[in-house]
């Protein structure tokens, strides 16, 4: 019956319910790119728009790479799919071991996903299983933060810390527990690391002495927190985080979902900041955003132990059908080869000064309470209008986008993460560009 139906209704917008979008809003003005090169978003009016965000955090070599459209290309035509499940694929080896290659050192085994959200759930269900697999089955407790960003799965929206995300989707997992947030008004206008609130990690210390550090099983933080407006941890605070982790045998879990990839010029925050946890979470950059994937990465200490009992029995009960999904699985290498053929991570290492002036450059224009950055990470608060929040910072995001800009918001707050490529002319436009949207703000 479906083939007798008007074939396309490109125009009609009703059918796609939008994911974190004001889908009422949007559909009375739709924004829509139809292509994107490089730096360059193209919309369906024609118009350039400068990529201030590399997408979602995630095309850190810039648009329509050549080396990983024609490994897709490639890989489709050579082996589309092959099951995840008991059978293999040398490509998802590979990568595997690429990826292996450029983590910090003592990160050893990677478990394919297809999104940072599943990396979250892996690596949870990872901790709590390898606890138990050690004879400790009651460390079963989770640790998150306030204002962290773990994806949207039920596990992730638990360690999580923004209320948006939790407080309509009923009762969420039991056993969890939040730091405080990191974000300290004493540290406004801080260019890196900012120098208050190491001792917020210490917090720890009294959800284990509450608790029990018995019954934890892991503690999952972002290593610098993107999604809730670009939080950056205090000097000294993920080493004393690093710390009591270790002194209570609590698994510390690093989410890079944004910070992997170059984002810090390094090839992981980890190494950015020296702090090595016992399982990363990435996903975004790995494929360059062209295709779903996502990962966790794990020192041979939290593997090992599941390699235990009968060889003919699967040690973790837990997969996804596209786990090292072979086309993904190019896509990865292809980027991964785009990043060092390019020199990305330290071509973000040496642009992030001059980022960083660009970014401080917007203190004193109109609204703007606070600046923050590290590596090619940039965020702009704005002072709310009163009893309308958000509504700033969206007029500033629409504002932008008529300019030729894109930039992404979150509550009152303007967050920047280019693709590795900018160009310095181009940090001047992006910022140039943001300085006359903010002037003109209401
Ligand atoms: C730190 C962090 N974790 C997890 C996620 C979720 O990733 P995804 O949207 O791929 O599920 C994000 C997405 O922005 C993130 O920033």
């Amino acid at each position: 019956m479906a083939l007798d139906r008007q074939p396309t209704r490109p125009n009609d917008l009703r059918a796609f319910w939008m994911p974190f979008t004001a889908n009422r809003q949007f559909k009375s003005a739709p924004r829509m790119f139809v292509a994107a090169d490089g730096m360059y978003y193209t919309t369906s009016d024609g118009r350039q728009v400068l990529d201030g965000t590399a997408g979602l955090w995630c095309c850190n070599a810039g648009h329509r790479r050549p080396r990983i459209v024609q490994a897709i290309q490639e890989q489709a035509e050579e082996l589309d799919y092959a099951p995840a499940f008991q059978m293999g694929h040398p490509k998802a080896f590979e990568l595997a071991n690429r990826l292996v290659d450029i983590a910090p050192e003592g990160m050893e085994h990677v478990f394919f996903t297809n999104s940072g959200s599943e990396a979250v759930e892996t690596a949870l269900k990872i901790a709590i299983a390898w606890h138990r697999a050690r004879g400790d089955a009651g460390r079963t407790r989770l640790i998150g933060r306030e204002r962290g960003y773990h994806g949207v799965n039920f596990g992730g929206i638990s360690v999580g810390g923004i209320v948006n995300n939790r407080r309509v989707f009923g009762a969420l997992l039991n056993g969890v527990d939040h730091l405080p947030h990191t974000h300290l008004p004493e540290n406004a206008w801080s260019r890196g690391q900012p120098e208050h609130g190491a001792h917020l990690a210490d917090e720890l210390e009294r959800i284990a002495a509450l608790h029990g550090p018995e019954t934890i099983a892991a503690c999952i933080v972002e290593p610098v927190a993107g999604s809730t407006g670009v939080l950056i941890p205090p000097k000294g605070y993920l080493e004393r985080l690093r710390e009591i982790c270790t002194r209570h045998g609590i698994l510390l879990i690093f989410d890079e979902v944004i910070t992997g990839f170059g984002r810090l010029g390094a090839p992981f925050a980890t190494q950015a900041l020296g702090v090595m946890p016992d399982m990363i979470t990435c996903a975004k950059g790995l494929t360059n955003g062209v295709i779903p994937m996502g990962a966790v990465l794990t020192t041979p200490a939290v593997h090992d132990a599941f390699m235990q009992g009968p060889e003919h029995l699967i040690e973790l009960f837990h997969g996804y059908t596209y786990s090292g999904n072979p086309i993904a699985s190019a896509a990865g290498i292809a980027t991964l080869e785009t990043y060092a053929e390019d020199g990305l991570f330290e071509r973000a290492a040496e642009l992030a000064p001059y980022w960083e002036d660009a970014v401080h450059s917007l203190k004193g224009r109109r609204h703007v309470i606070d600046i923050r950055n590290m590596g090619l990470i940039g965020a702009v608060e704005l002072e709310p209008i009163a009893g309308a929040p958000t509504q700033r910072a969206f007029a500033a995001f629409l504002a932008a986008y008529e300019k030729g800009v894109l930039i992404r918001t979150t509550g009152d707050i303007i967050a920047m993460s280019p693709p590795l490529i900018i160009e310095k002319a181009q940090i001047d436009h992006l910022i140039g560009t943001l300085g006359e949207v903010l002037d003109a703000l209401d």
